[in-house]
């Protein structure tokens, strides 16, 4: 069995015994016995500390829960600086947290009940493991976009009862936030947690009409489809 894996220098094709092993297994096994110069993250190997997401075949994976198979060509995560290898800094994508102000507001001491609970229990299983703004063709070409796993917390506190102040949270979504996303799915498509930022954004996007905030795109149709002055209304 052979896999490539993108190095600082390009491809490296390295021969593997057949047998049925995840990623990260492969990875070890190369580092161990082939190249003690591979570079890559790793931390629980059981798909809970979200450290070693990667690319395989152009499509993002958790390497210690895929498995691995003759022909699989290995990449670093996209839209971030590699540091070394399959090794990338996230320190940009993870300061989207703080920018979006991620975090609850104003706390009301109150109970939660089961229900209250299942309203955000998905978006709190998020691992941090940045596989959603590897794909999204928005943080790709601005790199101010919230992002998102920024946006899916903010839809948690934003949709948490003891939130008073969810106006404050929908204020600072507003610019390179909710509306900037093309809804492609990408995010939703790659998450290893059925986490769907795509659909928190679209949420979101309803609580910012509630607040009167209008979708910011509908002005750039004006100009072409506009009424002018004496236009028929119907
Ligand atoms: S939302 Fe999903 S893909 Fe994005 S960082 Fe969290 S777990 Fe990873
Ligand atoms: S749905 Fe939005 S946030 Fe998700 S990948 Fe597409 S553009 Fe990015
Ligand atoms: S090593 Fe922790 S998620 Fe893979």
């Amino acid at each position: 069995m052979q896999i490539s894996v993108k190095r600082d220098e390009g491809y490296t094709t390295y021969e593997l015994a057949e047998g049925a092993y995840t990623l990260l297994e492969a990875l070890q096994k190369i580092k161990h016995e082939i190249d003690n110069t591979l570079a890559f993250s790793s931390g629980c190997r059981s798909s809970v500390c979200g450290s070693c997401a990667m690319r395989v075949n152009e499509q993002e994976v958790l390497a210690c829960s895929y498995k691995v198979q003759d022909g699989d060509r290995v990449e670093p995560l996209n839209n971030m600086p590699v540091v070394r290898d399959l090794v990338v800094d996230m320190d940009s994508a993870l300061q989207k947290n703080a920018n979006a102000k991620a975090w609850i507001e104003s706390f009301a001491k109150m109970a939660l009940n089961h229900e209250d609970e299942k309203v955000n229990e998905v978006q709190s299983d998020c691992i941090l493991c940045g596989s959603c703004y590897s794909s999204c063709p928005v943080y790709a070409v601005n790199g101010e976009f919230l992002g998102p796993f920024a946006l899916t917390r903010v839809w948690k506190y934003v949709s948490d009862k003891r939130e008073i102040k969810p106006k404050t949270k929908i204020d600072t979504i507003q610019q390179n936030g909710i509306w900037d996303c093309t809804l492609c799915n990408n995010c939703t498509v790659v998450c290893p947690q059925n986490i769907s930022s795509k659909a928190d954004i679209e949420k979101l996007r309803a609580k910012s009409s509630q607040f009167g905030y209008i979708d910011p795109n509908f002005g750039s149709f004006g100009g072409g489809f506009g009424l002018g002055d004496g236009d028929p209304i119907f």
